[in-house]
Order: C-alpha cells, then structure tokens, then sequence
C-alpha cells in the first residue's frame, strides 16, 4: 500500500483490489462496536466490496450482499454483535429511514456502515470513520480515511 499523504486526521492511500480487501479486514481488526462507518464515493468504486470484506472478518458468517433496495441488511457476529449494513443511495429524507438509522446508532453491540450517507448526514454521530473511495483507473482506488472523534481517531492511528 503506497502512504501519499498523511496527516494527523486523514489517511490518504492508492489501493488494487487485494489492497483495498487487506485494508477491510485491518479495519475489521481495529474496530469495536458501537462504531459508525461513512463510507463516500462514486459508484463503483468500491464500497460494498469493502464491506463484504470488512463483515467477514469481523465473524459475519452470511453472505453479505448489497443492500440496495432495502435500505439496510442485518447480520450477527461473534457472541451479540451485529453490523448493519445501510445502502441509502437515492433516499431523500424519510422518518421511516431516520428512525431505522437513528436505532441502530444507538446501539452499543452495533457496527453501523452507511454508503450513501449524503441525506442523512445530520442524524450521523459525530465519532465517525469516513472511507471515501476514489476512482484512479480500473484497478485502482484512492482511498482516503478521516476521522471525527476520539474514538474514530484512534482508530486511524492504528491503521497507519
Ligand atoms: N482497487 C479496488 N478497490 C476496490 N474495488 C475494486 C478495485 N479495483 C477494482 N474493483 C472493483 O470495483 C467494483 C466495486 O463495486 P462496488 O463495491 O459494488 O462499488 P460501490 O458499492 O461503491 O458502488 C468491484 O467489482 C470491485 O471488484
Ligand atoms: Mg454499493
């Protein structure tokens, strides 16, 4: 993995797809529930292949597949744990969603990971990791991690 740039709240790095998976399951390493993952970029870029990984290494057994058109897929893990998987790609500002949301933030044995986060932004709590994908060609992806709180950046520290 090639570190471009770092800074003290934002990881910067060019990944293939293999890179891309090694970095999910370091992420999947670091994290503890409750945490909430943003994750931005366009489509295709690499958000639910992220998430695939990132679930599996943390114990999801299932498979796990895009949520699109559900709004959000749950799946357990470990002893209590779930990861709630949120797809809100082209939702506009819904108290059903808002709700949903809002329950599974609040939840201390939940990971929360949300593409398409952009009309929801607000009710997101402040201790987030955002991962924005960024399309450089067809195998490659700049990704570039920040975090807000002090949770969420201590995690970042032990992804450097
Ligand atoms: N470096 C890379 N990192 C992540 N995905 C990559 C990379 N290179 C190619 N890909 C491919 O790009 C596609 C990303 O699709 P997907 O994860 O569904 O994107 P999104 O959920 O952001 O719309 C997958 O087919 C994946 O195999
Ligand atoms: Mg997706």
């Amino acid at each position: 993995m090639e570190y471009m740039n770092t800074d003290q709240k934002s990881l910067r790095l060019t990944t293939d797809l293999s890179q891309s998976l090694a970095l999910a399951n370091k992420l999947a390493s670091e994290v503890s529930s409750p945490q909430l993952i943003e994750l931005v970029g366009d489509l295709g870029g690499g958000k639910t292949t992220f998430t695939k990984a990132f679930g599996k290494a943390l114990g999801v057994e299932k498979t796990i597949t895009s949520p699109t058109f559900n709004i959000h897929r749950s799946y357990e893990y470990g002893r209590a744990n779930r990861l709630e998987h949120f797809d809100l790609y082209r939702l506009t500002d819904d108290e059903i969603v808002q709700n949903e949301l809002s329950e599974k933030l609040a939840d201390p044995n939940t990971i929360v990971v949300v593409e398409w986060a952009g009309n929801f932004s607000q009710i997101l709590k402040n201790d987030r990791l955002v991962i924005e994908f960024r399309f450089v060609d067809e195998n490659n992806r700049e990704i570039v991690i920040s975090a807000t709180g002090a949770k969420s950046q201590a995690i970042l520290e032990r992804l450097r």
